[in-house]
């Protein structure tokens, strides 16, 4: 594995693959790598040639300056974690200043409307600084194909919308939630749960699965209705929101139209720690 601190070299060594026709896939990361993660990386080397792997803690995407600061750091588990799967990885992990310059500072986007629900309620700006950070990222990579996690949809297709929106040209592939034995979602936040939490968020993806064989039987208001009676039984999880929402758009309604795909979105908190999950209902 080839490791890049600065954009120049990294882009030295993709147009010389580049020129060689190998294609170049991409997966952008935050760093403390988990099986999740690993998951998008073996996809990527599935379906192309080459494989770039990102590792920067964006600050303009945290809406508070505690959780940037505790957001984990696990740079050298992170590269053994990679060397492990015996790909040949190139892994680019710039400073701060090497991808903003003196300016750290985010881009004001129009998501039409995407960054509005969900999470853009209740994480002001912090689509925004997804946004800026990907597309310099992708500017950076100039990628065949970039890999994200269903386990964050909405930013999915918040970058679904960015590569739309400002023409990046890059093929962007949604790839499955990677899920512990017990059903949770894998995440960096997991390791902050007691033994005891831990079991307990589980309680989330039943729920999830459940709605999936309650929906089309009941109504969307129902079956809400009755996700937040089921979650006040777990006084352990304190539910955020749950939406039933179309799948493209992210806007919840009526949930009836029959020609739209739907998924049902949660989050919660498990003590302290806040996590999110989904699931596809009609499709
Ligand atoms: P991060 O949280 O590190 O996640 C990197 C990628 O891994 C995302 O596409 C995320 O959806 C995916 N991922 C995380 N857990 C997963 C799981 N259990 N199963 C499948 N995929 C999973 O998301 C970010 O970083 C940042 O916002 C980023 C896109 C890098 C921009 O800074």
């Amino acid at each position: 594995m080839q490791i890049f601190r600065e954009k120049a070299l990294l882009q030295r060594e993709i147009s010389r693959l580049k020129k060689k026709k190998n294609t170049i896939g991409f997966v952008p990361t935050m760093g403390a790598l988990h099986l999740g993660h690993l998951s998008l990386v073996k996809q990527a080397a599935k379906a192309c040639d080459a494989v770039v792997v990102s590792i920067f803690i964006n600050p303009t995407q945290f809406d508070n300056l505690k959780d940037l600061e505790n957001y984990p750091r696990t740079l050298d588990t992170d590269i053994a974690l990679l060397k492990d799967l015996q790909l040949d990885l190139l892994l680019f992990t710039p400073n701060t200043e090497e991808l903003y310059g003196k300016q750290i500072q985010a881009g004001h986007f129009d998501f039409d409307g995407i960054e509005n629900e969900m999470e853009g309620k209740y994480r002001t700006g912090h689509f925004n600084g997804v946004g800026t950070v990907v597309k310099r990222l992708f500017e950076i990579v100039l990628p065949d194909k970039a890999f994200f996690g269903e386990k964050d949809f909405q930013q999915l297709q918040i970058i679904r919308k960015l590569n739309e929106k400002q023409n990046l040209g890059v093929d962007v592939i949604g790839c499955p939630i990677d899920r512990e034995d017990t059903g949770l979602a894998r995440s960096s936040r997991n390791d902050r749960l007691s033994a005891n939490l831990r079991k307990e968020a589980s309680f989330i993806y039943q729920m999830l699965m459940k709605v999936k064989g309650k929906f089309g039987i009941e109504n969307a208001n129902e079956i809400k209705g009755w996700v937040e009676n089921e979650f006040k039984n777990h006084p352990d999880l304190k539910l955020e929101y749950f939406e039933i929402a179309d799948s493209k758009t992210l806007k919840s309604g009526k949930n009836n139209d029959q020609k739209l795909t739907y998924r049902a979105f949660i989050a919660a908190y498990a003590g302290e720690v806040r996590l999110i999950d989904n699931i596809a209902l009609n499709y």
